[in-house]
């Protein structure tokens, strides 16, 4: 039995997704509990390893069985988990992985012991390499050509949007490429207006926005099976898709249901599209002295400077 659209259910992903038919989903997004004891509201992030791989193994075959022929499903997933869901994915649900990108982040949780998480990852998996939507030119961004060079070689349409160091991507000359497939946007921090407030682990809509228009199209059925705060959804419907989602807790999936109330399909999407863009150097940081002076061997005062730009982001240092 196909189930309505356009509607967020609060209840087990699992359960939900048995209900439907199968291949009647278009794409597929999802974000579990990365099984790392993040404190959710109704689900317990600590199962033993093999618990918690069983149970990824009933979510995703449901997954992979409501996909379309030609869909396509986007895991994100930490350290952890990553590679066993990887060969999971491709060798016991037969889907091909396009592209393995890595979602760099900063205003990430500060660790001591080791070094702070910064990154997700991101696996594009289709059930049909030969047969799946991939809007090219819907997610196209300015290349270094033009942005840069001013090469008159430069493709006007831009250029489709590496493991490597990088403490605030705007200090690296030229920026931090998006048409690689290490990818650059801030965690939706405390701070951002963006921010809903209840649930912790909200995705930025720009992340979403760039999935969902390059694997799905307009009046196509975007399914998310981990609600969260809603923001699968919310940008499903902002960029007039269909959508539907599942999320365990009450307490979110009310949240979820006013967050969907709140929009309109045709709606911007939160943030800024090109997060570099409002981001001051740390150069042109007016408190890097005082930075640099609390950490030992950072070297000699700099000239102060008469910037009056924004002021340096210390998180993401
Ligand atoms: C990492 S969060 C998703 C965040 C989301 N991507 C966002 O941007 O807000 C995972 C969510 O899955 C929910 N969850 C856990 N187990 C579930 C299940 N079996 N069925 C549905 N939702 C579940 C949790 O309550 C939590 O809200």
């Amino acid at each position: 039995m196909t189930r309505r659209v356009d509607v967020l259910h609060n209840e087990d992903c699992i359960a939900g997704l048995k209900k439907l038919d199968a291949g009647v989903v278009d794409l597929a997004f999802a974000d579990p509990p990365f099984n790392i004891g993040y404190e959710y509201d109704a689900y317990d992030d600590r199962l033993e390893s093999e618990h918690y791989l069983a149970w990824s193994r009933d979510w995703t075959a449901e997954v992979a069985r409501v996909l379309k022929p030609n869909g396509t499903f986007w895991l994100a997933i930490g350290d952890e988990y990553a590679a066993e869901l990887k060969v999971m994915l491709q060798r016991e649900h037969g889907l091909s992985c396009r592209s393995w990108v890595v979602w760099y982040y900063t205003f990430g949780v500060n660790c001591k012991q080791k070094f702070s998480r910064s990154h997700a990852h991101l696996f594009h998996m289709v059930k049909d390499p030969a047969a799946f939507t991939f809007n090219a030119e819907a997610v196209r961004v300015p290349s270094a050509r033009q942005l840069v060079y001013g090469d008159k070689r430069a493709n006007p349409t831009g250029r489709l949007p590496d493991d490597t160091w990088v403490l605030r991507p705007q200090d690296l000359p030229d920026g931090f490429r998006p048409d690689e497939d290490t990818w650059y946007f801030p965690r939706v921090c405390g701070t951002f207006k963006e921010r809903t407030g209840w649930h912790g682990c909200q995705m930025p809509e720009q992340l979403l926005g760039r999935i969902i228009r390059a694997s799905s199209n307009e009046g196509e059925l975007v399914l998310d099976p981990f609600g969260g705060s809603g923001t699968t959804l919310a940008v499903a419907k902002k960029l007039r898709r269909h959508f539907l989602g599942y999320e365990l807790s009450e307490q979110y999936s009310e949240q979820i249901r006013k967050r969907l109330a709140a929009i309109k399909p045709g709606d911007p999407l939160d943030g800024a599209a090109e997060p570099l863009v409002s981001c001051p150097k740390t150069a042109d940081g007016r408190r890097l002295d005082d930075v640099r002076s609390k950490i030992p061997g950072s070297g000699p005062k700099r000239q102060k400077k008469t910037s009056t730009k924004g002021q340096a982001n210390l998180p993401g240092l």
